[in-house]
């Protein structure tokens, strides 16, 4: 689905990411951990196109992302930023069905934002509220429904836990493998967070130093000796 290789990023001479190969296939589920600052975002931005890598490719369903193909690329992918980011002079249907008005009457982009707050947990009384009204759990929610809203092939999560409590956590990683599941999409996750590598991920790769160190199925990853200090970083439930 997705394929990137030699991706390179520096920024004011200092590099950021040093050649990251990088491959997802249809309606798998990657998770690419990494320690903070490694550089995760900036490749999520390359990918998305809104930051211009050095070099290297990225394929889409095989064919280069550019000028041409990414429209049609940007019209089949959702994604849940890190901490939500709802615009937040728009109300909450207005924010999940953003996309969908550019192309359907409001009645209809509110009916369905209101059955993809449904599916994230969120009742029809949370459809008119702002941002500012939304806990932290709801607004992360909140960003899930609109990363699905336009039923998206493939769905980008940046660190979709953080800022939330454990407890909270868990509900939000079952609630993106349950999507991810009977959606079929391809996902590709972002996060620090082993918990969520377990309840999201199918592959994971570590990204380090600028490249992909290790990647492997999850089960795999409790006995790849790249992870073990990794592995311990992870805040306690
Ligand atoms: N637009 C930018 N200008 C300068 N430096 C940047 C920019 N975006 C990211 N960086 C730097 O790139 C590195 C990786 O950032 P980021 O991808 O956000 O890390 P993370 O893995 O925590 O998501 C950091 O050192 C960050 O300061
Ligand atoms: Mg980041």
């Amino acid at each position: 689905m997705i394929q990137v290789s030699g991706l390179r990023k520096s920024f004011g001479g200092k590099p950021v990411l040093s050649g990251v190969d990088l491959a997802v296939g249809q309606g798998e589920s990657l998770c690419v951990i990494g320690q903070s600052g490694t550089g995760k975002s900036v490749l999520l931005k390359c990918i998305l196109g809104l930051t211009q890598p050095d070099a290297g490719q990225i394929l889409w369903q095989g064919r280069p992302l550019d000028r041409r193909t990414r429209p049609a690329f940007m019209a089949r992918f959702g994604m849940l930023f890190q901490g939500a980011a709802l615009f937040d002079s728009l109300t909450v249907w207005q924010n999940v069905a953003f996309r969908l008005r550019q192309r359907m009457p409001d009645a209809q982009a509110r009916a369905v934002a209101i059955e993809k707050l449904a599916r994230v947990g969120l009742g029809p009384e949370t459809a008119d509220l702002m941002p500012a009204e939304l806990s932290g759990g709801m607004a992360k929610r909140a960003g899930l429904a609109r990363a699905i809203a336009d039923d998206p092939a493939v769905i980008f999560f940046d660190e979709p836990t953080t800022g939330l409590d454990p407890i909270r956590a868990r509900r939000i990683n079952d609630l993106i493998r349950g999507i991810v599941t009977e959606t079929g999409a391809t996902a590709i996750t972002i996060t620090h967070d082993m918990d969520s590598v377990r309840a999201i991920g199918d592959r994971v790769a570590l990204l380090q130093d600028g490249r992909i160190a290790w990647e492997g199925q999850v089960p795999a990853m409790d006995h790849a000796a790249p992870l073990a200090g990794f592995l311990g970083n992870t805040p306690p439930l």
